[in-house]
């Protein structure tokens, strides 16, 4: 069993470097990553209420113990209000079957909630015991200024779309600045980095995968990637990234490879209906 190295949050707690990627996934395909992930070492596991598969996900962490998983989920736009935020974490714990989550996330930012609202629900599902870490996922360098301004629990993690392809420097030079953990949603770009000419190179130089060579450039430039997979095999082999070297020269030549070039967050996306619940 491979047990990835932590990263030490606000709160003291240890976050597991790599984590295991849920996103459109369910029924017994999410059970088998899940546990396939678990027995691998990972110890991590990355959903949200918008996957749709909170309760498998439950039963599968039933089989383990609760204490050495650090389980994150996240809110959906549409539950930004205070009384909706606190209904949504209750939902989450109920179907994940747990009493808390080691991480909260503000799936998107919702330019129709007020900021201030949403994070003092935050704060109150802290108090409560429910959550033990907050954050946000999809926040711009502005948006996750604001939320560090008003918030009075540490903003501990920033979970962004980011791989080879697309590494938003001024956001993550950001992040680095105000000590905001930097999780990779989309690590492998979806696929989109295994054809990539560099990828494909030092895959062939190291013996190893694309998905290695780019989630191994993800950890030493101190990110945690959340891949995710339906097979068990390749759930397993995304962890393998630490007991091999990658040269500097070698992860220098990935961080030239950026492309600028999103798989989901795109700059002409419209998420006003399904995402921010706006025109419902
Ligand atoms: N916060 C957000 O808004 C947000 C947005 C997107 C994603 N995320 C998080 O990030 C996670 C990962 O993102 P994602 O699911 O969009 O995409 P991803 O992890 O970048 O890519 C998933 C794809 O890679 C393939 N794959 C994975 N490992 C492989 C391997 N070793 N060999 C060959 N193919 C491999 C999978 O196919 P197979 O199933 O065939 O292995 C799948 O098609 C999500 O599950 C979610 O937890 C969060």
């Amino acid at each position: 069993m491979t047990q990835p190295p932590t990263v030490t949050l606000p709160s003291g707690d240890e976050l597991p470097a790599v984590g295991v990627g849920t996103w459109d996934i369910g029924g017994e395909t999410v059970k088998q990553s899940v546990r396939a992930g678990l027995d691998a070492g990972y110890g991590h596991v990355d959903t949200a209420e918008g996957y749709k598969n909170e309760s498998e996900i439950g039963d599968a962490l039933s089989e383990y113990d609760r204490e050495d998983v650090f389980l994150t989920s996240k809110v959906l736009p549409k539950h930004l209000n205070y009384e909706s935020l606190i209904e949504s974490c209750e939902d989450s714990l109920e179907r994940l079957g747990t009493d808390y989550l080691d991480l909260y996330l503000i799936h998107w930012p919702n330019p129709a909630v007020s900021l201030r609202e949403t994070l003092s629900a935050m704060e109150h599902v802290v108090e409560r015991g429910w959550v033990r870490n907050i954050g946000v996922s999809n926040f711009s360098s502005y948006q996750l200024s604001c939320a560090q301004h008003i918030s009075n629990v540490p903003i501990a993690v920033n979970q962004i779309e980011f791989h080879p392809l697309f590494q938003r420097p001024d956001l993550v030079d950001y992040c680095r600045e105000t000590d905001t953990v930097i999780e990779a949603a989309a690590p492998l770009g979806r696929t989109a980095v295994f054809e990539n000419p560099v990828i494909q190179e030092l895959a062939e130089t190291y013996d190893k995968s694309a998905p290695q060579i780019a989630l191994k450039w993800e950890t030493e430039r101190g990110i945690v990637p959340l891949p995710k997979s339906s097979t068990p095999e390749h759930v397993r082999s995304n962890l393998e990234l630490f007991d091999w070297e990658m040269d500097e020269d070698d992860l220098r030549r990935i961080d030239d490879a950026d492309e600028d070039s999103p798989v989901y967050d795109t700059p002409g996306r419209d998420w006003s209906r399904y995402t921010y619940g706006i025109s419902e």
